[in-house]
């Protein structure tokens, strides 16, 4: 039999495994809360004295309106990453947070992955972010990543690290075909890293008053999921208004309900001395997301323990 000329094609080796603690944020949606969970989350669990570092995986660069850092080129990382080398880190952007900040260089890598598809041994991206954080890993207890909704490479990357993902949702119906996307694109990734589990899904923007559009919305998701991950009991409420402070301010929600207090203060001392008070809030009650986003977090920790400790669903 005639023998091919051609060598095998040699299979792809995978320097990685899933780091512990590596949490993706993912919906193939947008809007749909994965940044601001992140933010938040992360922001509740250095809080609460645990190391984080957030990763910006997205060329929007989100995170940095959450956390008011000024917005990032995303160069540094996309560098780092090439090169196997340590990313730039925006050290203490809160006590015991630090940011590796994305922006929009991140948008070559999908080229770059092309162009590297042929080489045998040049891994996937999954490989290019593992060099890049697991000589992190030991300084953090929690590293959570921030993916776009898009970008099927980066997501799938962050995937091919994580220990756990967690999917924030809205009610709507596009989301919820979001979650199906980004839990097959999870089933996908399993077989290259088999450590990865669903931690759980969250109802993100529910509107106060839609008890039975949740219910049935709880309903549907769990069909979808079955038994491989809860749906977190914890729901954040639709609060345009709040968001848009935020954001507009770079706080995080627990930190608003403060600046709101204070800023109360200031309109009251400028209403005494006769001037136009104006302190550029849109929102006087934060006070509900900050308590929702403090019980997710605890959600969360407390479901990562249990897959740590092998308690799997
Ligand atoms: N509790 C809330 N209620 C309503 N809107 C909110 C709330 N919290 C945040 N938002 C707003 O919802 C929008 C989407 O949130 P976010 O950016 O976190 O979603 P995302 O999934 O990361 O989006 P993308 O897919 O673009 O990365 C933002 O404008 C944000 O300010
Ligand atoms: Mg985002």
């Amino acid at each position: 039999m005639a023998r091919s000329l051609e060598a095998p094609a040699k299979q792809k080796i995978h320097q990685t495994k899933a780091i512990e603690r590596l949490v993706s944020f993912a919906n193939g949606k947008g809007g749909v809360g994965k940044t601001t969970t992140a933010a938040n989350v992360g922001g509740y669990a250095a809080l609460a004295g645990a190391r984080v570092l957030l990763v910006d995986l997205d060329p929007q660069g989100d995170l940095a309106r959450d956390l008011g850092y000024e917005r990032q080129s995303g160069q540094e990382l996309f560098n780092a990453l090439i090169a196997g080398t340590a990313p730039a880190i925006l050290k203490n952007i809160r006590e015991n947070l630090d940011v590796i900040p994305g922006g929009q260089a991140l948008e070559d890598i999908q080229g770059l992955m092309v162009s590297r598809a042929n080489r045998s041994d040049a891994g996937d991206f999954g490989d290019l972010l593992y060099a890049v954080l697991e000589p992190l890993a030991d300084d953090y207890d929690l590293i959570l990543v921030d993916t776009p909704p898009g970008e099927r490479t980066l997501v799938e990357g962050a995937f091919a690290i994580s220990s756990a993902v967690v999917i924030p949702t809205r009610s709507d119906e596009a989301s919820i075909d979001g979650v199906e996307r980004v839990a097959r694109r999870f089933l996908a990734v399993r077989d290259r890293n088999p450590a990865l589990q669903l931690a759980g899904v969250v109802l993100f923007g529910v509107g106060p008053r839609s008890m039975r559009l949740e219910r049935s919305v709880r309903e549907s998701l769990k069909e979808m999921l079955g038994s491989v991950a809860p749906v977190f009991d914890t729901r954040i409420r639709n609060l345009e208004s709040a968001s848009a402070d935020a954001r507009k301010k770079g706080l995080l929600f627990h930190e608003l309900e403060g600046a709101v207090t204070e800023a109360q203060k200031d309109r009251l001392r400028a209403l005494r001395s006769g001037q136009k008070p104006s302190d550029g809030f849109f929102s006087r009650n934060a006070a509900g997301l900050a308590e929702e986003f403090e019980q997710l977090t605890g959600e969360i920790l407390t479901r990562l323990n249990e897959i740590e400790g092998g308690d799997r669903r």
